[in-house]
């Protein structure tokens, strides 16, 4: 027992010896009536101690058992969820052992309150987490029922807060799966699916979740999508499909008349006209490959663009010049219109020749004979803009958003015919992007296409 309920004890203990000994003084000396023990003096006596007694045990309660009853009110405040104050307790009691007590119920409170704060902001960081991240997650419980649901759940699932089940939700993805087998997996493992959702193609994880390391509490659902992983992988495999395809066809013909020129007996006719195919062949394949250098340089940003102020007139002229042989080959007209006093354009020379000439170039083969080509050049808005118009076969609407894809062609085996490997648009395009400039193309089948690129001028330059 602590010493100041031991003293208080005591004091109590004390105050009934003095009474006793008081009372038994007053009788002797004849205050008090030992005879008639309802005489006035004794009741009157009597009750003088009855209002002493609960003075003293009012003290002594106040002293001891207000604040326990603080204390306890207290604790069923925290059982409530709520941490109390304990601010004014000492006020009640300046017992040693209680202020002890006292401080030691404080400092708890103190952690609870902490421990609480910490885990109130765990918990809205996690909420807030979960809220923002790019993959969808679901949480069943035991019961199978949605506990909780991100919004990108709800928008790669495209179910609502009404979807409240893993019956609902595996209905709509139409997944046949089993709760319970998932529930039970063996620790640490998972089940994946993979299932279609309108266009987006989504990589769906089941683990289920644990209050300790044995007892499973419910099923949580990862939900990715993969979409442009399948996307890319399918362009990857389709890449490297096209590669093989291009470098096979002009082997082929390489190998073949080269065998057919080994075996020998051939007029000196026919070895001129083989070896002009093989020569063709292998430039086709030169070609290709230098294509796709360029292609990789771009792409692993390994090019150093050599940027300067030029005139953009005297190269259009030099580019039509270069390519009227070809023209005329075809009977095109070639006309190229350039407005005066065009500022210069800030840009890599050689990469702009080189954007010029293949649509130039596409522009020759596909026109047929006799066509009418036009490129025009003049200024907008502090641009140079650089227009070639042709009236030959046009691109189909459904193609026009793919022509800068790699190895895309319109028709393939009249445009491999034409020796074209389908990688010049990309090109052109990689080298837009980087003189910051834009290309634009507008077609109509049978009547023709218009290709616009903007070059910026020295006014424009960032
Ligand atoms: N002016 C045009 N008229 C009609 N079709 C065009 C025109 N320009 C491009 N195309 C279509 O766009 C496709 C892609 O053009 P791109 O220049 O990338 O490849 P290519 O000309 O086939 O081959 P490469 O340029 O590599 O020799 C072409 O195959 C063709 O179908
Ligand atoms: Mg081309």
């Amino acid at each position: 027992m602590n010493n100041s309920i031991k003293k208080s004890i005591s004091i109590l203990c004390i105050s009934m010896v003095v009474i006793v000994y008081i009372a038994t003084i007053l009788m002797s000396k004849g205050v008090l009536d030992n005879e008639n023990i309802f005489s006035l003096s004794n009741i009157i006596f009597l009750v003088v101690i009855v209002v002493i007694a609960y003075v003293l045990s009012f003290i002594v309660s106040r002293i001891i058992t207000f604040p326990l009853k603080k204390i306890e009110k207290g604790m069923r405040t925290v059982a409530d969820g709520k941490v109390p104050d304990t601010k004014h307790l000492k006020e009640y009691t300046n017992l040693s052992e209680l202020n002890d007590i006292i401080d030691a119920y404080t400092d708890m409170m103190r952690l609870i309150k902490k421990n609480n704060f910490d885990l109130n902001s765990q918990q809205s960081k996690t909420e807030i987490i979960l809220e923002h991240m790019a993959d969808g997650v679901v949480a069943f419980s035991i019961s199978k029922q949605v506990v909780h649901m991100n919004k990108a759940a709800m928008r790669l699932l495209n179910i609502s807060s009404s979807d409240d089940s893993f019956e609902k939700i595996s209905q709509k993805l139409k997944i046949d799966l089993d709760f319970d087998k998932i529930m039970y997996l063996p620790n640490y493992t998972t089940f994946e699916v993979k299932t279609n959702v309108e266009e987006n193609v989504l990589n769906i994880v089941f683990a289920p979740f644990f209050s300790d390391k044995l007892t499973p509490m419910g099923v949580i659902m990862m939900i990715r999508n993969i979409t442009e992983n399948v996307k890319l992988d399918n362009m990857r495999k389709e890449f490297v499909a096209n590669v093989s395809h291009e470098l096979k066809t002009p082997l082929t013909s390489i190998k073949g008349y080269s065998e057919t020129m080994m075996n020998g007996d051939l007029t000196y006719q026919e070895v001129i006209k083989f070896s002009k195919v093989i020569n063709q062949e292998a430039n086709r394949m030169g070609r290709l490959v230098s294509d796709l250098l360029q292609l990789s340089r771009f792409d692993y940003k390994k090019v150093n663009w050599k940027k300067m102020l030029f005139p953009i007139n005297d190269l259009v002229l030099k580019v039509c010049e270069k390519m009227k042989f070809e023209a005329e080959e075809k009977n095109h007209t070639l006309e190229c219109i350039c407005a005066d006093k065009l500022p210069s354009v800030y840009a890599d020379k050689d990469a702009v020749e080189q954007v010029i000439m293949n649509i130039l170039s596409n522009s020759i083969k596909y026109t047929p004979d006799g066509g009418n080509i036009r490129v025009y050049v003049g200024s907008v808005n502090e641009s140079i803009f650089i227009k070639v118009i042709d009236n030959g076969i046009g691109i189909p609407e459904q193609d026009l958003n793919r022509i800068f894809e790699r190895f895309y062609r319109v028709d393939k085996t009249r445009s491999r015919k034409m020796g074209g490997t389908g990688l010049g648009l990309s090109i052109v395009k990689e080298i837009i992007e980087g003189m910051d400039g834009t290309i634009d193309i507008k077609s109509q089948v049978n009547e023709g296409t218009e290709v616009v690129i903007t070059l910026p001028t020295k006014m424009t330059v960032k």
